[in-house]
């Protein structure tokens, strides 16, 4: 394994870059991302709900690309680039969708909240104009329980046609 090293039976050291920062921990062998980010290092934006992989609301990025921190391990993140809520929105990434989310209201109690937002992000990074049928699919696995969805449609959807009439070179 690259840039892991076992010590003894209970627990690793990794080397990460977590939201743009380099970071070099001792971890529990077999503690998750989720639990990892949220009790080791209060990054308490990313949720647990079902913990097994169905709700998404413990959905960070690695290497750029969704994963659920709940059924990876904080071991399996060494030489890999995390990005969690809150680096996503101290960088400004995430600053359009969430102006889109407050403005439709689309996020309520806010338990779903950042990982459809990641989800989004993702979603619309291609830069193409998505259809209402391809927002849905993409986010059929993030579950939320307030607001039916509708809103949360809108708004990504508000975004995405937005991002597809930008210049490449101006897209984020
Ligand atoms: S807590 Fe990870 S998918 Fe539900
Ligand atoms: S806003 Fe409450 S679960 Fe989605």
């Amino acid at each position: 394994m690259t840039n892991v090293d076992l010590i003894g039976d209970e627990h690793v050291a990794i080397e990460t870059t977590l939201n743009g920062k380099p970071l070099k921990r001792r971890v529990k062998a077999r503690q998750h991302l989720a639990d990892f980010l949220r009790q080791e290092l209060e990054l308490t934006g990313t949720h647990l709900g079902c913990e097994h992989g169905i709700c998404g609301a413990c959905t960070v990025l690695i290497d750029g690309n969704t994963a659920r921190g709940c059924l990876t391990l904080a071991a399996q993140i060494s030489g890999k680039a995390v990005e969690t809520i809150e680096g996503l929105t101290e960088s400004g990434k995430l600053a359009e969708l969430q102006k889109e989310f407050i403005e439709r209201n689309a996020a309520q109690c806010g338990f779903c909240s950042s990982g459809v937002l990641l989800t989004a992000y993702e979603l619309i990074s291609g830069g193409e104009a998505l259809s209402r049928a391809q927002i849905r699919e993409a986010l059929s696995g993030n579950m939320c329980r307030c607001t039916g969805y509708h809103a949360i449609v809108d708004a990504v959807e508000a975004v995405s046609a937005r991002a597809a009439d930008r210049p490449t070179r101006e897209r984020s």
